[in-house]
């Protein structure tokens, strides 16, 4: 399982990026906004910053502004992914760019229905949002495992991006169900290291030797 990091904050890249398990990044306009940055300096920065997928959405909703603005965030760098809503005019747009060979991201994924049309206009990447699914009482990894059928089904390609992840539960449900990404908050990624029996075990050991050794 690839591990995007879900932010904008060059600050948190900088340090998940030391973790040495972090493939790429994701953000979203609501990602954007909380840097107080402009989306393009943004993405540039991270770009730099690690060597891997950074997905950057576009805010126009219309078939032709798609185009427009995704062109523009695919000219910063080569690792930009353009994240498409999971919209009539976003599929056309996915479509246009898999024929250009311009990766994709399609975002706001609910439904099964959904990844299969994602999947058919050969996104590289489809977001099912787990998270939100949980906030409305469904079970935002069973969209998870139904995705994945549907994709081994057809031997569709597109990547299962599981987004919308708030805790370390969705990690490892996503993981088990064959999720191929899966995009966190930094807390998220340090949550998956914690475990009582290690930090019990490690003081052990720890103590033993110093004692043998005293
Ligand atoms: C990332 O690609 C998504 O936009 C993000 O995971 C959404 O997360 P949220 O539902 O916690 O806002």
């Amino acid at each position: 399982m690839e591990f995007f990091l879900d932010t904008g904050i060059v600050a948190e890249i900088k340090e998940a990026v030391q973790l040495g398990i972090i493939d790429g990044v994701t953000t979203n306009p609501s990602l954007i906004a909380k840097t107080g940055r402009n989306q393009k300096d943004v993405i540039k920065e991270i770009s730099g910053i690690i060597d891997g997928p950074i997905s950057a959405e576009v805010i126009a909703t219309d078939f032709e502004g798609m185009l427009i603005e995704g062109e523009d965030l695919a000219k910063i760098h080569s690792n930009v992914v353009i994240k498409l809503p999971l919209t009539e005019a976003g599929i056309a747009a996915c479509k246009r760019f898999s024929q250009k060979g311009i990766k994709t991201n399609v975002t706001l994924c609910f439904s099964v229905n959904q990844a299969l049309l994602a999947a058919k206009a050969g996104a590289t990447y489809i977001s099912p949002f787990i998270g939100r699914l949980d906030d409305i009482g469904q079970n935002g990894n069973d969209l998870i495992g139904e995705i994945r059928s549907l994709y081994d089904n057809y031997g569709f390609k597109t990547k299962i991006l599981a987004a919308s992840i708030r805790h370390a539960a969705h990690v490892r449900e996503s993981a088990l169900l064959g999720a191929d990404v899966g995009t966190m908050p930094l807390s998220v990624v340090k949550a998956l290291y914690k475990h009582p029996l290690t930090d019990k075990g490690l003081e052990t050991f720890l103590a033993d030797h110093k004692k043998a050794n005293s």
